[in-house]
C-alpha cells in the first residue's frame, strides 16, 4: 500500500504519520520548502503530544517521506489524500476551496493508473463531486474515484484520536475505491472500529453536523451556566447530572468562555452559509455562532466587573492563551477577543502559556509575557484563568495570593473548588457558580455588597 498526502498542515501531518504507523508507505507533499526540510529531519512545526516521537519512528523505518514534488506523492499511489487548508473566505465566511481545487488539478496531471483521490480537508457538501469534475476535465482519460473521508481529530489528542477513533466515515459509492480504503484502514477494521461507508454527500455532511452539534452542546451549557449564576445553581453539578443520562452524555458539557480553535468557529459558520445557500437555513447553528461570539466579549466585561467595574491602570494576569490545553494553537481563541478588550479598557496585561506564547505574539500586542504562572500573579489586581492547562490546576494559591495586589481570581474554566477558594479567602469568580467575595459567604451574581 502506498499513499500520497497533499498538505502537511495539522491534519495532513498527523494523518500521514499515523498511516505510516499502520505500515503504509506515505509520501507527504507541501509547497512550503522550508517546512519540508524541517519535516525531513523529524522536526515537527506544531505542538502535538506524541507526534514527534511517532514521526521519528516512521522516518527511521523509512515508511514516510517528505517532498515538494507532487509527482513523487502521486505516481504509483493507491490513494492520494487532499489535506490542504479550507479557511473561511474573508468576504462571506464560506469555506475557501481554492487550495482544494488547485490540488485536484495538480494531482490529476500527475496520476498514472487507478487512484482514489480522497478529500480529508473539511469541505462543504458537493466538493468531492466538484473535485471529480476538475480531475476529469484536467485528464479525461484518468482512471480514478473521488471519495470523502473527513477527520475528527482533536488538537492535543490527535494521535490517539487517529489510532483509536470512535468511527471512520468513508463516502464513496465505488466498490473499487471502498476496497482500497478498507485496506488503508485495515488495522482499524481488525480493532473493530465502526467504519461507516456511505455516499459522499453524507460523509461531507457528517463532519459539519458533528462539529456543529458539539459546538451547540457547549453553547447550550454556557447559557445554562448564565442562568445558574442568576438562580444560585451550580452548572458543574447540573452538567454532571444531565450527562449521566445516556441520551445526553457527559462530554462537551464544560461551561467556559466560549468555544474557539481551528474547527468549530470555521465549520459552524460554513454550515450556516451552506444552509442559506441551499435554502435550508440552520437557525440553531446560526444562533450558536452569534451566542458564542457575544460570550467571548462578555467574558471581558465579567473580568472588568470583578475588578469593581474599572480596570484603567490595573494589572491583569492571564494564565493560558491557547484555545484549549495541550496545543500551541491560538486560532479563534477566546484570548484574542478578551485580552484586546481589556487593553482597550486601560488594563496592563501580563500573561503566560506553556506552549502558545510564540503564536499569540503574532496576534496580541503590548503583553508582558512571563516565563511561568507565579510571575504573572505578582502585583496583579486580578488573575484570570483562560485555558485549563494541567499545570494551572495545582498552583500554590496561598503563594499566589500573597504576591498579588488583590486576592482576586477569575476562573473561566472552573478548575478550582469553591470550598478551597473560600478557605484561601479569594474573591473568586467562576462560570455558572456563585461568586465568592473575600471573607464572605457565597453570593449570587449581581447581589454583591450585601
Ligand atoms: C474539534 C473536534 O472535537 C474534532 O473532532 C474536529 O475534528 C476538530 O474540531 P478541536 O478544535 O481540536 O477539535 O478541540 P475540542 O477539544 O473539540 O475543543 C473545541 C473548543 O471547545 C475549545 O475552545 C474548547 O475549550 C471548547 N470546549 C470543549 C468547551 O468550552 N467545553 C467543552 O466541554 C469542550
Amino acid at each position: 500500500m502506498r499513499i500520497g498526502m497533499v498538505g502537511t498542515g495539522y491534519v495532513g501531518l498527523v494523518s500521514g504519520t499515523c498511516f505510516a504507523e499502520f505500515g503504509i508507505d506515505v509520501v507527504c507533499v507541501d509547497k512550503d520548502a522550508t517546512k519540508i526540510e524541517r519535516l525531513k529531519k523529524g522536526d515537527v512545526p506544531i505542538f502535538e503530544p506524541g507526534l514527534e516521537d511517532l514521526l521519528d519512528r516512521q522516518i527511521k523505518a523509512g515508511r514516510i517521506h517528505f517532498t515538494t514534488n507532487l509527482d513523487e506523492a502521486v505516481k504509483g499511489a493507491d490513494a492520494v489524500f487532499i489535506a490542504v487548508g479550507t479557511p473561511p473566505r474573508q468576504s462571506d465566511g464560506h469555506a475557501d476551496l481554492s487550495y482544494v481545487y488547485q490540488a485536484a488539478k495538480e494531482i490529476a496531471a500527475c496520476m498514472d493508473g487507478y487512484t482514489v483521490v480522497v478529500t480529508k480537508s473539511t469541505v462543504p457538501v458537493g466538493t468531492a463531486r466538484e473535485v471529480e469534475q476538475i480531475i476529469r476535465d484536467t485528464k479525461p482519460d484518468a482512471e480514478f474515484d473521488v471519495a470523502s473521508n473527513p477527520e475528527f481529530l482533536r488538537e492535543g489528542a490527535a494521535v490517539n484520536d487517529f489510532m483509536r477513533p470512535d468511527r471512520v466515515v468513508i463516502g464513496t459509492s465505488s466498490e473499487r475505491a471502498q476496497k482500497v480504503l478498507r485496506e488503508v484502514y485495515r488495522p482499524l477494521f481488525l480493532n473493530e472500529t465502526p467504519i461507516v461507508f456511505t455516499k459522499r454527500e453524507t460523509s461531507e455532511m457528517t463532519k459539519y453536523a458533528a462539529n456543529a452539534f458539539l459546538a451547540t452542546k457547549i453553547t447550550f451549557i454556557n447559557e445554562i451556566a448564565d442562568l445558574c449564576e442568576k438562580a444560585g445553581a451550580d452548572v458543574q453539578d447540573v452538567a454532571r447530572a444531565i450527562g449521566l443520562d445516556g441520551r445526553i452524555g457527559s462530554k462537551f458539557l464544560h461551561a467556559g468562555p466560549g468555544y474557539g480553535g481551528s474547527c468549530f468557529p470555521k465549520d459552524t459558520l460554513a454550515l450556516t452559509q451552506t444552509g442559506q445557500a441551499m435554502g435550508a437555513p440552520q437557525r440553531i447553528v446560526e444562533t450558536v455562532v452569534q451566542v458564542n461570539a457575544d460570550r467571548q466579549k462578555q467574558m471581558a466585561s465579567r473580568i472588568i466587573a470583578a475588578c469593581g467595574g474599572d480596570v484603567k491602570g490595573k494589572r491583569i494576569g492571564v494564565l493560558g492563551v491557547a484555545f484549549k490545553p495541550n496545543t500551541d494553537d491560538v486560532r479563534d481563541a477566546p484570548s484574542l477577543v478578551i485580552l484586546p478588550l481589556l487593553q482597550e479598557a486601560g488594563a496592563h496585561i501580563a500573561a503566560y502559556d506553556p506552549e502558545a506564547m510564540e503564536q499569540a505574539r503574532l496576534f496580541l500586542t503590548d503583553i508582558d509575557w512571563k516565563d511561568e504562572a507565579y510571575q504573572v500573579a505578582e502585583n496583579a489586581d486580578v488573575l484570570v484563568i483562560l485555558t485549563e492547562w494541567n499545570e494551572f490546576r495545582a498552583l500554590d494559591l496561598a503563594r499566589i495570593g500573597e504576591s498579588m495586589k488583590e486576592k482576586r481570581l477569575v476562573d473561566l474554566r472552573n478548575i478550582y473548588k469553591l470550598e478551597d477558594m473560600k478557605e484561601l479567602g479569594f474573591h473568586y469568580v467562576s462560570i455558572g457558580r456563585p461568586d465568592l467575595l473575600p471573607e464572605s459567604k457565597p453570593v449570587l451574581k449581581e447581589v454583591t455588597g450585601q
